[in-house]
C-alpha cells in the first residue's frame, strides 16, 4: 500500500513509520517544517503528489493545558487540520485513518470506555479532537478513527526532552525526584503495540472506530514508577498528587482507559498488559540509547539512532 503519515516526528508517529516502512510503500510528514495540516492548499497539493492509498493521520496538539489557553490553535491544528488532511484524502480517493484520544470521554466513569459509548469531551484539547472525528465521519465514506489512551514509546532522539518516560528515569539516576498525578487512570500503551494493530488492521478494509490500548489500568504516577524499578531505578522518587493540587487551566478525566468490543472480533487481535509492554519498552536498545543521550536534545548525537 502506499501509506502517507503525518506526525511523523511524534512520539507514535515515529513507531509507525518504525513498524510500516520496508513492509509498503511510506512517506512521511515529520510535522509543520514539512507540511503545516493548518494550511488547505499545502495540504492539499502534497496529498496530491504522494498519491497515497492511506493516510494514517497522527500529526496533532497535545498539549492538553495549552489547548486550554489557546482554543482557536486547538481547533486550528487538531480539527481543521484534519478537515484539511480528509479534503486532500477525498480529492485522491484515499482512505484515512485518524488518530483520535480517550479524551473525547468525561473520564466519570467506573469501567472503561467502549467504541459505542457516547463522547463527552471536558477539556479544549478533547473537544477539539471530537471535532475532529466529527470532521471524518461527515467528509469520508471510508475510514478509520482509532482511538488511544496514554502512550508510551521511545520517539526520536531530538525530542528526548519530551518523552516522560525517559525524563522520569534520568531524574531518579539523578537524585531528584518526580511529581505525577495519582489519581488519574487510564491503560497506558505502548506505541509500538498501536503500530502493529494498524499494520494488521489498515488492510481489512473493515472501516469504523475502534479503540486500541494494552490492557490493565494504572495512574499516571504509576507509570513512572513501574518504569523506574523495571530499570532497577528506586519507585519512591515518584511523588503521588492529585490533579487538584497542580492548578492546571485544563480539566483531566478521573477515569479513562479505553477497551474495545470490536477489535477482538473483527480482526482477532488481543493486546498484552501494559507493563509487559512497558518492560519491553525500557529495555529495548532504541530506549538505551535514548537514556544515553541523558538530558541532551539529541540533535548532537540523533544521527544513526
Ligand atoms: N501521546 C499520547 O499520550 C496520546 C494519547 C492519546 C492520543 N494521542 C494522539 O495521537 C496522535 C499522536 O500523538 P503523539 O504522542 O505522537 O504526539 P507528539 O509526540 O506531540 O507529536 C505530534 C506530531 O504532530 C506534528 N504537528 C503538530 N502540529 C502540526 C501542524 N500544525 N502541522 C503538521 N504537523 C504538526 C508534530 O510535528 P512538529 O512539532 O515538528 O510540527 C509531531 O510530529 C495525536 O493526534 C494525539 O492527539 C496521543
Amino acid at each position: 500500500m502506499k501509506i502517507l503519515i503525518t506526525g511523523g516526528s511524534g512520539l507514535l508517529g515515529y513507531d509507525l513509520a518504525r513498524c510500516l516502512d520496508g513492509k509498503h510503500e511510506v512517506t512521511t510528514w515529520e510535522g509543520r517544517a514539512d507540511v503545516d495540516v493548518t494550511d488547505a492548499t499545502a495540504v492539499a497539493e502534497a496529498i496530491r503528489r504522494a498519491e497515497p492509498e492511506v493516510i494514517i493521520h497522527s500529526a496533532g496538539w497535545r498539549d492538553v493545558d495549552g489547548c486550554e489557553r489557546d482554543v482557536v490553535k486547538a481547533y486550528a491544528v487538531n480539527s481543521l487540520g484534519t478537515r484539511n488532511v480528509c479534503l486532500g484524502a477525498r480529492a485522491v480517493g484515499a482512505v484515512v485513518a485518524y488518530i483520535s484520544t480517550d479524551a473525547v470521554f468525561d473520564g466519570s466513569g467506573r469501567r472503561p470506555y467502549y467504541e459505542f459509548d457516547p463522547p463527552c469531551p471536558i477539556n479544549a484539547y478533547g473537544r477539539s479532537k471530537w471535532a475532529a472525528e466529527r470532521e471524518v465521519t461527515s467528509l469520508l465514506r471510508d475510514f478509520f478513527i482509532f482511538r488511544v489512551p496514554l502512550l508510551f514509546g521511545v520517539g526520536p532522539a531530538r525530542r528526548v526532552k519530551e518523552n516522560t518516560l525517559a525524563q522520569a528515569i534520568l531524574a531518579e539516576r539523578a537524585g531528584r525526584s518526580v511529581t505525577a498525578t495519582d489519581d488519574q487512570f487510564s491503560s497506558p500503551t505502548f506505541t509500538y503495540d498501536i503500530a502493529r494493530a494498524l499494520e494488521a488492521i489498515l488492510p481489512t478494509r473493515r472501516f469504523g472506530v475502534y479503540h486500541l490500548s494494552d490492557t490493565g489500568t494504572c495512574s499516571r504516577a504509576g507509570l513512572l514508577r513501574a518504569a523506574i524499578e523495571i530499570v532497577g531505578g528506586d519507585p519512591g522518587m515518584v511523588q503521588g498528587v492529585s490533579s487538584s493540587d497542580l492548578g492546571r487551566p485544563a480539566s483531566r478525566q478521573r477515569y479513562s482507559p479505553l477497551a474495545s468490543v470490536c477489535v477482538e472480533p473483527l480482526f482477532g487481535l488481543t493486546f498484552r498488559p501494559w507493563r509487559e509492554a512497558l518492560e519491553e519498552c525500557v529495555k529495548s536498545d532504541s530506549f538505551r540509547a535514548l537514556l544515553s543521550l541523558g538530558g541532551s536534545d539529541g540533535r548532537d548525537r540523533q544521527r544513526g539512532h
